[in-house]
C-alpha cells in the first residue's frame, strides 16, 4: 500500500455515475428503486451514504462495488465500464479492485481470523509466504495480530468488524465499501471501526464509501450524500469532518 497525495482534484473520478436507473423485478412488475443518479466520486474520496432504510443505498453501493448491474445509465469505475463486464468478469473485477465491509462481518465461524483475512488472497498469485506476510501486516494494522489463531466465536463483534477490515484491505484495493459497517456495535467499537477508516483513507489513500444511519459516523466523512426513495437529493461536503488525511497539513505547499 502507498500513501497518496489528497490533491485528487485535476485527476478523473474515479467513479463516474450518470442518470443511472435500478429496478427489481416483484412479480410480473418492475418496482423502481434508483432513479436517474448521477455522481461523481474522486480517487481518495471518503464518502458517506445516508438515507432512510428501503432507499436504495445498498443498491446503489452494490452497483458501484460490481455486485450487481444497472438497468441503464453510464457507471465507470477506474476507467473500466462496469456495464459491459459479464458475471465472471465482475467477479474477477471485484476481486482485485474491492474490498468489502458488512454489518454483520460475515466472517466464516470455522476459519481462524489469519484464515479468514487470508482468504480474498487465495484468489490471487501469491506464494503460501507472501500470503502470510500480507495478512500478517493486515492484522497488524488493526491492531490484531495477537488475536490471529482466534476463532470468530471467540472475538467481540468490535474485534470481528477489524478482522473484517483486515479482510477487506489485504488484497490492498482501490476502493472499500462498507454497508453499516457500524450498525451493530457499541459505540467504543463504532469508533475503533471509522478510526481504522479514516486511516485507511487518510494515510493509504484508499476510496471509502460508507452508508450508515448513525449521524456521527457520517460526520467523520468528508462528503455526505443522502439518498431518498431512489433520487439523491444531497451531495454536501464537510470541511469540518472528524476524519481528514493526517498528511494533508505536511503536503500543502
Ligand atoms: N434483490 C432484490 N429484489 C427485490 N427488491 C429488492 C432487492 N434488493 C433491494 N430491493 C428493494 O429495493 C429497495 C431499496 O433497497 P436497499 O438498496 O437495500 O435500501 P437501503 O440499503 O437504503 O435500505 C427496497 O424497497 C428493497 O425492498
Ligand atoms: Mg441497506
Amino acid at each position: 500500500m502507498t500513501a497518496v497525495n489528497p490533491e485528487y482534484v485535476s485527476r478523473p473520478p474515479l467513479v463516474v455515475i450518470e442518470h443511472l436507473y435500478k429496478s427489481y423485478r416483484r412479480g410480473n412488475q418492475r418496482v423502481p428503486v434508483l432513479e436517474d443518479i448521477s455522481l461523481d466520486i474522486a480517487e481518495g474520496e471518503f464518502l458517506a451514504l445516508m438515507g432512510p432504510s428501503g432507499s436504495g443505498k445498498t443498491t446503489l453501493l452494490n452497483l458501484i462495488a460490481g455486485l450487481d448491474h444497472p438497468d441503464s445509465g453510464v457507471l465507470t469505475v477506474g476507467g473500466v465500464d462496469l456495464t459491459q463486464l459479464s458475471e465472471g468478469q465482475l467477479a474477477a473485477w471485484r476481486a482485485r479492485h474491492v474490498g468489502f465491509i458488512f454489518q454483520f462481518y460475515q466472517l466464516i465461524p470455522v476459519l481462524t481470523a489469519f484464515e479468514n483475512v487470508e482468504l480474498p488472497l487465495l484468489l490471487t498469485p501469491l506464494s503460501r509466504r507472501e500470503r502470510r506476510e500480507h495478512v500478517e501486516v493486515a492484522l497488524k494494522l488493526v491492531g490484531l495480530e495477537d488475536r490471529s489463531h482466534h476463532y470468530p466465536s471467540q472475538l467481540s463483534g468490535g474485534q470481528q468488524q477489524r478482522v473484517a477490515i483486515a479482510r477487506a484491505l489485504v488484497t490492498d484495493p482501490t476502493l472499500i465499501s462498507a454497508d453499516e459497517p457500524t450498525g451493530d456495535l457499541d459505540r467504543t467499537s463504532a469508533r475503533e471501526v471509522l478510526d481504522l477508516l479514516c486511516r485507511l483513507n487518510g494515510e493509504f489513500g484508499k476510496t471509502i464509501i460508507l452508508v450508515t444511519h448513525d449521524p456521527e459516523a457520517a460526520s467523520r466523512a468528508p462528503r455526505l450524500i443522502r439518498l431518498i426513495k431512489g433520487n439523491l437529493i444531497m451531495d454536501e461536503r464537510n470541511n469540518a469532518a472528524g476524519c481528514r488525511s493526517p498528511r494533508e497539513p505536511e503536503s500543502s505547499p
